[in-house]
C-alpha cells in the first residue's frame, strides 16, 4: 500500500473520505499522517480515527521559510508516496515544492483555469458562471496551475448560495478525489509537459 500524507486546515470531509477508502481491505493506500496549519475540524477528526495529527502553525516559525523547512522535514519523516492537499489553505513553500516535485495532489473546487485561488466558489457564483465544478491536479509552483489529473463538473442554479454550491461541490469532490488517489497511488502518474495522465 502506498503510504500518502493528507493535508488540511478545514471541516476535513475530503481528509474523511480518503481515510473512509484507505479503511478497506483492497485500498492502494495507507493514510500515515494528517498535518494541519491551524486547529480544525480535520485534526480533530483524525486524531478520533487514531491517525497521527502534526500541526504547525506559521504564526509559531520566524518566517514562512522556517515553516517551510519543519513542513517538509516533518512529512519526509513519514515517507509518503504522495501528498494530498484536501483544503489545506496555505501556498507551498519552495522546498515543499522541490522536495515532493509531482508527488502533491491538490483537489480545488472550481473547473481549473477558471476560479483559481481560495475563493473558487465565491468566484465563480459571483461570475455568474453556469456550470463550476472540481479538478483534482499536481501542485507546483503557482496557486492552482499544475497538471490536471480530473475533472467533474456541478452545475450552478440560479438560487444557489456559496453554502449550497459548496456542497454539492464538495459531493463530487470526495468521489473524484479519492477515486485518483486510488489510480495514483496503484499505478503512479506520468507527465508530459503540462500533460499529466495515469498510466
Ligand atoms: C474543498 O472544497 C476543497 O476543494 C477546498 O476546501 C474544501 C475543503 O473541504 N480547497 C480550497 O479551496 C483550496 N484552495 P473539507 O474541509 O470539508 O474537506
Amino acid at each position: 500500500r502506498t503510504p500518502i500524507v493528507v493535508m488540511a486546515s478545514g471541516t476535513g470531509s475530503l481528509m474523511s473520505a480518503l481515510l473512509d477508502v484507505a479503511a478497506g481491505d483492497d485500498s492502494p493506500f495507507d493514510v500515515v499522517a494528517v498535518v494541519v496549519d491551524r486547529d480544525c475540524r480535520a485534526a480533530e477528526l483524525a486524531a478520533a480515527r487514531g491517525v497521527d495529527v502534526v500541526t504547525l502553525r506559521l504564526r509559531d516559525f520566524a518566517d514562512r521559510a522556517a515553516w517551510d523547512q519543519a513542513l517538509t522535514e516533518r512529512v519526509a519523516d513519514y515517507g509518503p508516496g504522495y501528498i494530498v492537499t484536501a483544503g489545506f489553505m496555505k501556498i507551498l513553500g519552495e522546498q515543499f515544492l522541490s522536495r515532493f516535485t509531482a508527488r502533491i495532489i491538490n483537489s480545488h473546487p472550481a473547473l481549473l483555469p477558471a476560479f483559481p485561488g481560495a475563493h473558487g466558489v465565491a468566484d465563480a457564483l459571483a461570475y455568474g458562471a453556469k456550470v463550476t465544478g472540481t479538478t483534482v491536479h499536481l501542485v507546483d509552483a503557482g496557486v492552482d496551475t499544475g497538471p490536471i489529473l480530473a475533472q467533474a463538473p456541478v452545475v450552478i442554479s440560479p438560487d444557489d448560495t456559496e453554502t449550497t454550491l459548496h456542497e454539492r461541490i464538495k459531493a463530487v469532490e470526495r468521489v473524484l478525489l479519492t477515486d485518483v488517489v486510488a489510480a495514483v497511488a496503484a499505478r503512479g502518474v506520468v507527465t508530459d509537459g503540462r500533460k499529466a495522465y495515469i498510466p
